[in-house]
């Protein structure tokens, strides 16, 4: 799979580079690539020049010495407008690019990533989770990243990017991918005693289909995050001021309906447009920035203790959910993938049977607060897995990453 290569990538571009699979990439070798030629003719053409008057004025006998010129204007503005001209053309292209790497485009497809130390984990739409970062190929994909605690840093080197994870908000970084094949992924950022070993792979698959089959082999998703965020919704006492067609209600906040994404005008005049941080902050501290025209409703702030990390995703995940422009899986898709998936291990399970006993005991078990009774019927033979999720309670083990309740 050959990948168009700038005309000016550098001989031996890819030993100091390594791989180079993204768009993105392309760009920053394209600019480095500039930038090192013009350091070359510079290098040498002034070398050139310096050898060339230290032979021809070097001291011989019987050469008579002259007064140097002080000055010569038009070899001096040369020499200004020249260096000016590619100081410009550099910065041009370096913001360009930069802007571009900042900007992810409108349809890109949203990956979670949850650094802690000292490993990463990434959460897909359909709500299954891996320790390895799968791609689909030429599709711009955007990762929406928290820390659990201290500050990491995710840095692809073949992609060329590389974004910090901090705790208490969200950060971005896209891409797009566009040679298939298996990278490093680091964290860049020195984070404590296994900083070194907190390494992992990016996988950019063959075809969008592959990604997809892959997505199903991870197995059942824990839950189907918009159906948890409804649950929140409900539970947390978020609808009793929040509806979510789009209703007003009196002495309430902002319906949830179509607000992922709004540009909202607050008291003060300014502007915001509704994204993760908004939402944290909001539930957080939600007089921080108020939408014009909601003056004096006094919504609780929700700490960390009330509404932990993983529920403002659930939530935030549904209020995307309840807008127009969502693109992620619907819930009979989740489902047919996690029933797909299952039937799989089953499959695979009865071919062997220390497997199936296996498959038994490591099955993705429901975690606490989470709404998926549909789950917790399939996962458990008698009747309590009844409407109430609160009765997931007696699965002491549910091992759900970064559940801090
Ligand atoms: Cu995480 Cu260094």
């Amino acid at each position: 799979m050959s990948v168009s290569q700038s005309p000016l990538q550098l001989p031996l571009a890819g030993f100091w580079f390594g791989d180079s699979a993204t768009t993105t990439a392309q760009n920053v070798d394209h600019i480095f690539g500039i930038i090192t030629w013009i350091c070359i003719a510079f290098f040498v053409l002034i070398v050139g020049v310096m050898i060339t008057f230290i032979v021809k004025y070097r001291a011989r006998p019987g050469h008579e010495e002259q007064p140097s010129p002080s000055h010569n204007n038009s070899l001096e503005i040369i020499w200004s407008v020249i260096p000016i001209l590619l100081v410009a053309l550099i910065f041009f292209l370096g913001f360009s690019g930069f802007m571009e790497m900042r900007t992810p485009p409108a349809n890109s497809y949203d990956i979670q990533v949850l650094a802690s130390k000292w490993k990463f984990l990434f959460r897909y739409p359909n709500g299954v989770e891996s320790e390895v970062l799968h791609l689909p190929p030429n599709q711009p994909v955007r990762l929406v990243q928290q820390s659990a605690d201290v500050i990491h840093s995710l840095y692809i080197p073949a992609f060329r990017t590389k974004q910090d994870c901090v705790p208490g908000r969200y950060t971005y970084q896209w891409f797009e991918a566009n040679k298939p094949g298996q990278y490093d992924v680091f964290c860049a950022e020195y984070c404590g005693l296994d900083h070194s070993n907190m390494n992992t792979f990016a996988v950019v698959h063959e075809t969008e289909a592959e990604f997809k089959k892959m997505l199903d082999t991870l197995g059942t998703p824990p839950f189907w995050p918009p159906e948890w965020g409804e649950e929140l919704w409900s539970r947390k006492g978020c609808k009793t001021c929040h509806t979510i067609d789009g209703s007003a209600v009196v002495g309430g906040g902002p319906s949830w309906k179509d607000l992922w994404g709004k540009e909202e005008v607050l008291t003060d005049g300014s502007k915001v447009v509704v994204d993760h941080d908004y939402i944290l902050e909001s539930i957080r501290k939600p007089q921080a920035k108020v939408v014009a025209g909601y003056t004096g409703v006094n919504m609780t702030a929700y700490p960390e203790s009330l509404v932990s990390r993983e529920e403002v995703d659930a939530i935030i995940a549904y209020i995307q959910y309840l807008s127009d422009a969502y693109d992620g899986p619907t819930k009979e898709e989740a489902e047919a993938a996690a029933e797909e998936a299952k039937n799989k291990a089953a499959e695979e399970a009865g071919t062997t049977e220390e497997g199936a006993a296996e498959d038994d005991a490591t099955e993705a078990e429901p975690a606490d607060d989470q709404p998926a009774e549909d789950q917790a019927a399939e996962n458990k033979p008698a009747e309590e897995a009844s409407e109430s999720s609160e009765t997931t309670d007696e699965e002491p083990e549910a091992p759900k990453a970064g559940e801090e309740e």
